[in-house]
């Protein structure tokens, strides 16, 4: 049986490595002050580990282990295979990828083996099953962290090889991927197996990777192989972790905005938590953190470890601002209150050298606690001791979902036309931002996703509608569930090739409509919508629509198709489906979300939130805790509602007017 968390970790990747250690203890000492309870080690050691092929030396790692576990710290540890030491390069330069623009790498970096090499593949193991053997039996690791960031992509020829291999056992034949990838367009037509080469830029690909493409069928499989290496490169250090020690959780941190290189619903499977890296930029509106902390919690619909995030500024960013006073705490306790079980920084120690040395840390280089940051470091660790215990394994209960889906993401952004302003997390983020503001409980699904959960099934943009889809939609609605689609729905199955017979092709049956042609907005160009008498604007594209069954409830009011429907609803089964036919603004979307909610009868958390943000967590034992969030930094009061509650962060009343920052956990 896999373990799970048995207290609630308030810490972050430590590198003692890169000090003497005589500093060890004094740093130690420091992360009591705050209340830190659990450091993430090992992550990038392999040259310490291993100086010479097969040569391993663990006894600065054992120390630091001795040391921590001394203090009753919880470890999270790396397996360190996520940079590789120079004589390895050296060595084999095979392990080192070959990027989109057909380079080959040389030792530097980090992320950047071939996931196909058998090198590096029989390397990585042989450390691995070292570091398992050697500390199985350590009762202080509570979670093993598989490599780190897994992503991007390899085009060298170990992956161009591994590749046809895929290729023919999905399809069996030549004739069956020509016909897939419609390969008479451009003469592109494959005689045998090893014409296939690697879609990079020296192929059928041009411009940024993963935009733009010929062939988006095979690109598209390309990136779907190239997330299944990594997946197995992961399951492959998990299957030797596990042959030592079956009990202790094994996970890799998961990052980005997200990250569109790897599937994340794919992987998720084979986690035994999910854990995030969490790092929003400092011109990100609050809901895109909730969103993604919202998708990662769904992925396995359990609570996630918020494994890295900045005490205050990053060193990449082009500007990186400090955290306004309140800030560290708000945004920390934001992914708390969308499901996440830690929280945990990176960095410890703010290093001497290397590109992250100006990124924000628990010691900093004044190696001072008398500062404003360490306060507030310590006061949040000490609200976390407090709260943490209850807030623990409690789950959050939505019944609004919203589709993401990699196979889309990757293909709506390989499109070529309309419009080059096609951006698949902007587009879901709309939806999004309408479930947000009304403090809706929203889960962020994938395709495979059981639907029947929810009373609301949002899926902007489901440009993909791979087989068996339309039909599980169909059924949903059928037996009285709510569906949402936009534009740019329903237009090619699994491999991109259109549907016939006008769009959304599979889907025109729940959405009882038909899309005649899609007009491209240009700059400066304004087309209105007209819904319940009023006017809003919108961009991006117009569908031109038939009504067949479905009632209009709104209607373009300029251009050659004025008066014509840009919204529809349709009754099919007990339930209904709407199709929104362009990129409403804000408030358009707002106006017939107001529709949409009322008939679909979701509630919200509390109904006028003053501009907070409200989420809830249920306890094992039913106590339920609502997370009311001040993301600005203007003063907010505190609905009525939670008047008579409790902070179980301070264990004092909660308070009614919310300074900039402010952040309660309520209960009653
Ligand atoms: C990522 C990495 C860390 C560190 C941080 C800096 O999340 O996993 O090693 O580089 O970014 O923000
Ligand atoms: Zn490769």
């Amino acid at each position: 049986m896999t373990k799970t968390l048995s207290r609630f970790l308030y810490g972050g990747d430590y590198n003692p490595d890169q000090w003497t250690e005589e500093t060890w203890p004094e740093d130690i000492k420091v992360f009591k002050k705050a209340d830190l309870n659990s450091a993430t080690i090992n992550i990038f050691s392999w040259a310490v580990l291993e100086p010479r092929e097969g040569v391993y030396d663990f006894s600065k790692l054992d120390k630091i282990v001795q040391e921590l576990s001394d203090a009753n710290f919880n470890i999270v540890m790396g397996t360190a295979t996520a940079a590789m030491p120079a004589w390895m390069f050296k060595k084999y330069p095979d392990i080192a990828r070959v990027d989109y623009q057909g380079r080959r790498h040389v030792f530097g970096q980090r992320h950047n083996f071939c996931p196909n090499s058998k090198n590096y593949q029989r390397l990585d193991s042989e450390l691995v099953k070292k570091l398992a053997q050697h500390y199985a039996d350590n009762p202080h690791i509570v979670v093993w962290h598989v490599n780190n960031e897994y992503g991007g992509n390899c085009y060298c020829g170990n992956c161009q090889n591994a590749f046809r291999d895929w290729l023919r056992n999905k399809y069996k034949t030549l004739g069956a991927l020509n016909k897939a990838w419609n390969m008479n367009v451009w003469s592109h037509t494959i005689y045998d197996w090893d014409e296939i080469v690697v879609p990079n830029e020296l192929g059928d690909a041009w411009g940024p990777e993963s935009s733009e493409t010929i062939v988006a069928g095979l690109s598209i499989d390309y990136l779907r192989f190239q997330s299944e290496s990594l997946q197995n490169l992961f399951k492959m250090e998990k299957a030797v972790i596990k042959k030592y020690d079956p009990e202790t959780p094994v996970t890799t941190n998961f990052h980005s905005l997200p990250n569109k290189m790897i599937d994340y619903q794919k992987w998720a499977q084979d986690q035994d938590i999910i854990s995030y890296d969490s790092y929003p930029t400092y011109d990100a509106p609050a809901y895109k953190p909730a969103f993604l902390y919202d998708l990662m919690r769904s992925l396995k619909h359990q609570p996630f470890m918020l494994m890295e995030s900045a005490p205050s500024q990053v060193n990449w960013q082009s500007y990186s601002p400090l955290k306004r006073p309140g800030q560290m705490a708000a945004t920390e306790l934001q992914a708390v209150a969308h499901g996440a079980d830690t929280v945990q920084f990176f960095q410890l120690k703010q290093a001497v050298g290397g590109s992250e040395k100006f990124h924000s840390a628990i010691i900093a280089h004044s190696q001072r606690t008398d500062t404003r940051a360490f306060r507030e470091l310590a006061d949040l660790g000490q609200k976390l001791k407090e709260a943490g215990p209850t807030i623990l394994g409690s789950k959050t209960k939505a019944k609004v979902a919203i589709v993401f889906d990699w196979s889309n993401f990757w293909s709506y952004e390989y499109v070529d036309g309309i419009t080059q302003d096609l951006n698949y997390v902007d587009s879901i983020l709309d939806y999004y931002r309408q479930f947000y503001e009304r403090n809706i409980p929203t889960d962020i699904i994938g395709v495979d996703d059981d639907f029947s959960n929810y009373d609301l099934v949002v899926a902007p943009v489901l440009y993909m509608v791979k087989a068996g889809l339309a039909e599980k939609i169909n059924s949903y609605v059928e037996k009285g569930g709510h569906f949402v689609t936009t534009y740019m729905s329903g237009m090619v199955d699994s491999t991109d090739n259109v549907y016939l017979g006008g769009y959304p092709g599979p889907l025109k049956d729940v959405t009882g409509i038909w899309v005649e042609e899609s007009d491209a907005m240009v700059p400066g160009q304004k087309v209105r919508v007209k819904m319940d008498d009023k006017e809003y604007e919108t961009s991006l594209m117009c569908d031109l629509i038939h009504p067949n069954k479905a009632k209009v409830l709104a209607s373009y009011a300029d251009e050659f198709y004025a008066g014509t429907a840009a919204i529809t609803e349709n009754d099919y089964g007990k339930g209904k489906a709407w199709y929104v036919g362009t990129k409403l603004g804000h408030q358009g979307l707002t106006q017939l979300f107001n529709h949409i909610v009322l008939e679909t009868g979701v509630e919200s958390l509390v109904c006028d939130s003053h501009k907070l943000e409200v989420t809830k967590r249920v306890t094992a034992d039913g106590k339920k805790l609502y997370f009311v969030l001040n993301m600005s930094n203007e003063e907010r009061e505190l609905p009525n509602k939670f008047a008579d509650y409790e902070d179980i962060l301070t264990g004092e009343k909660a308070k009614s007017s919310m300074k900039g920052w402010d952040v309660q956990v309520l209960t009653k």
